[in-house]
């Protein structure tokens, strides 16, 4: 772990260690395994991990596997930003799904639930594809940004509303490839 980081002027100093964040994704998987092995005790159903890139990635490489004991699939999906109506306004519309989830538990994964829009309507999308059960899974989560009807089924940490950066999570661009999550430094009016 680093003292600090800085991209684009901006200074973020640690926050969550790779450690803890490593513990409670074994966490998370366990709890998914428990969860999908109490509903589906036949293990009929084969949930598809649904990775949104590109910041879940690094989140969703280890949750896949710390649920090693489930048989399961994995799948990444894009969400194209593009002007809908007036009254949609920004609409997401999703790349790269090609697996019939028709039936199937999914389980979306994300890097990080602030305002709840993207997934929000991300979930819709999906339950018009007539899936079994639509579940989350974030990294993190910050619940005082919400502004949608969002409840994720699987939170990695909840955190205030600053900006953090790492483990997936961007600044423009840069950032994810942090081993450990940072967040931006408070700047001291009068230091
Ligand atoms: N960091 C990076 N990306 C984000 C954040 C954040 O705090 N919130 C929503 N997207
Ligand atoms: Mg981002």
């Amino acid at each position: 772990m680093k003292n600090q980081v800085s991209y684009q002027g901006m200074d973020f100093v640690p926050y969550i260690t790779r450690q803890t964040i490593d513990n409670r994704i074994a966490e998370l998987g366990q709890k998914i395994v428990a969860d999908c092995k109490a509903s589906d005790p036949e293990g009929a159903d084969v949930p598809l991990f649904l990775c949104v890139l590109n910041g879940a990635f690094p989140f969703a490489s280890d949750l896949f596997r710390a649920a090693e004991d489930l048989d399961a699939e994995i799948a990444f999906i894009r969400l194209k930003s593009y002007e809908g109506t007036a009254s949609s306004g920004k609409v997401k519309e999703v790349m790269g799904l090609t697996q019939d989830i028709s039936g199937r538990t999914v389980i979306i994964v994300e890097d990080i639930v602030d305002t709840g829009r993207t997934i929000h309507n991300l979930v819709q999308q999906l339950k018009e594809r007539g899936p079994k059960d639509v579940k989350i899974a974030t990294l993190l989560f910050k619940p005082e940004a919400l502004m949608c009807d969002v409840k994720p089924d699987y939170v990695g940490f909840e955190i205030p509303k600053k900006f953090i950066i790492g483990f997936g999570l961007d600044l423009d661009g840069l950032g994810r490839n942090l081993n450990d999550i940072y967040i931006l430094k408070e700047v001291k009016e009068n230091a």
